[in-house]
């Protein structure tokens, strides 16, 4: 499995995967200033809910770095500057936004107390970094209890990439995979739908299954209601970009796949950190990203397929309500959406 994100304390940068390389190859590259950060959440250098979060709440801490030689009421402004800037970088994974929004509490609690700029950036270095931690021990809970729901000759059907690449290390839907595969020796054959326009299901998801010997094989997006329908597919798990009262955000995609799951009564399972909940929201508070068209007209930003003079639409993400969705499963369990909204309402 790969680890997507580590901090370098030598070199006081974060190292991640280029992620827009994979799977021909595998450039690291260093990032010292939360505009580099910005910038490779942006170009999709890091992406996947769970990882932008981490990513982002680095990006604080490496503001922290950058301005140490501020007097502190300065430092507040460029932290809070360096929070705006990474906040607008990717507007549907509430990850980002819960990520960043923890980190400025953290340094807001540090400024009431007689530190100094050094110490406070010191902490939230340290926070940063058991955010990551914390987000590896989550998705391994995550694997374990999805594994529970997968059985010994399933067939799974996952879109876009929720594996390891998505998240700091094991991933959502597939560490769910991955677990029912390597800790409990389960047969199973794994579909990726190959998600247009970025690819992630051909080129991440492949490359991550491939990498840990799971058999794979993938899919045009198209052909998965004829999988279903043919019998071939027994179950569906898909990862989050935020779960809101009413249902999923995911990738562009994940709707038409829950539908055609419901037609044919495969059971249709999410898979998400509690950091991907957003349950005082309904979905029409949720923008969904719409990104450059040029994606769609131009394959793998190359050869253009669309007639010149014609446009596309582009949106990254879309929204599956919660009556197509089987269970959701999180760190601390395996939940109905009614169990998940109680659940959580009593946790908060
Ligand atoms: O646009 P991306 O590649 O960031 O989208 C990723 C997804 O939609 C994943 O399915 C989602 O983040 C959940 S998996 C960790």
């Amino acid at each position: 499995m790969f680890r997507s994100i580590e901090y370098i304390p030598d070199k006081k940068c974060v190292k991640i995967i280029d992620q827009t390389k994979l799977p021909h190859e595998t450039i690291f590259v260093e990032l010292t200033t939360y505009k580099e950060i910005a910038e490779a959440i942006y170009t999709m250098k890091v992406r996947g809910a769970p990882l932008i979060g981490v990513t982002a709440a680095y990006g604080i801490a490496l503001a922290s770095i950058e301005f140490l030689d501020e007097k502190i009421e300065i430092f507040t402004e460029k932290l809070e500057q360096a929070k705006t800037e990474i906040d607008k970088t990717r507007p549907t994974a509430v990850n980002l936004f819960w990520a960043t929004q923890k980190m400025m509490k953290k340094f807001y609690a540090l400024k009431k107390t007689d530190k100094t700029v050094d110490e406070i950036s010191n902490f939230l270095v340290e926070k940063a970094n058991k955010m990551a931690e914390k987000d590896v021990s989550i998705n391994f809970m995550l694997g374990k209890n999805g594994a529970s729901l997968i059985s010994n000759g399933d067939c799974v059907l996952t879109h876009c990439n929720a594996g390891s690449l998505a998240t700091v290390l094991y991933g959502t839907a597939l560490s769910a995979i991955t677990y029912a595969f390597r800790e409990e020796k389960k047969k199973i054959n794994v579909i990726s739908d190959e998600t247009r326009p970025r690819l992630q299901g051909a080129t991440l998801t492949a490359f991550e299954l491939q990498y840990q010997k799971i058999p794979v094989k993938v899919i045009s997006d198209n052909s998965s209601g004829l999988l279903m329908r043919l019998g071939k597919i027994q179950k569906i798990f898909v990862g989050a970009d935020r779960i809101t009262s009413d249902g999923v955000f995911n990738k562009i995609g994940t709707y038409m796949v829950a539908l055609a799951a419901n037609a044919n009564n495969v059971p249709f399972y999410v898979v998400a950190p509690s950091s991907s909940l957003s349950l005082s929201e309904t979905s029409v508070n949720v923008k969904i990203e719409e990104r450059d068209p040029f994606e769609v007209s131009n394959v793998l930003g190359k050869t253009r397929i669309v007639p010149e003079g014609v446009d596309c639409l582009n949106f990254a993400f879309d929204f599956t309500p919660f009556d197509l969705v089987t269970k959701i499963i999180t760190e601390h369990g395996i939940f109905t959406s009614k169990e998940l909204i109680e659940f959580y309402s009593k946790k908060n």
